[in-house]
């Protein structure tokens, strides 16, 4: 799978988000689905997060974890699929320092869902298979949104 997208506004970004987590969530049947975020500060990548939680009914309530690295949300309606996890690595080093949180087991476990910002960070504990949402700030408005499959 690879794909681009431009984005011409905040909703174009919203819309492909949502896109895609029934598109993901209808062809994983349940199998880790782990999204590496990669871009600059104010890429969208907290946006994307976001609208994708959302569509799958997490409703408004994610914020940015950049203070707690990584926030657990419950799914209630989404066949499969029981946990979303959501982790801003902006302030780490390395992928090390997400062994205390149980890092592994949640991106082995069947039923989750895990969105990485600053992905970058932490690309060398991350699955091989996983997608990359690689998003370029291309004029205020604008983004290019590259998504691939990272083998
Ligand atoms: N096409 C677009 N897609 C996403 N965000 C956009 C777009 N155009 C403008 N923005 C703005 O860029 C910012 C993105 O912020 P955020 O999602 O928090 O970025 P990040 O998490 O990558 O730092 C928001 O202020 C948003 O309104
Ligand atoms: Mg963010």
């Amino acid at each position: 799978m690879r794909m681009n997208y431009v984005s011409h506004s905040v909703e174009d970004t919203r819309l492909l988000a949502r896109e895609q987590a029934f598109e993901l969530t209808r062809n994983y049947e349940g199998r880790p689905i782990i999204i590496a975020l990669e871009g600059e500060l104010g890429a969208g990548k907290t946006t994307f997060t976001q609208a994708f939680a959302a569509a799958l009914g997490v409703g408004d309530r994610v914020k940015s974890p950049t203070f707690v690295l990584m926030k657990q949300y419950d799914l209630e309606t989404v066949p499969g699929y029981h946990h979303l996890y959501h982790l801003d690595c902006y302030r780490l080093n390395n992928g090390a320092e997400l062994y205390p949180l149980g890092i592994q087991d949640i991106l082995e476990n069947h039923g989750n869902i895990v969105l990485i910002e600053w992905s970058e960070r932490v690309a060398a504990i991350l699955p091989s298979g996983r997608l990359v949402v690689h998003i370029d700030h291309i004029a205020e408005h604008i983004r290019n949104i590259h998504i691939y499959k990272k083998e």
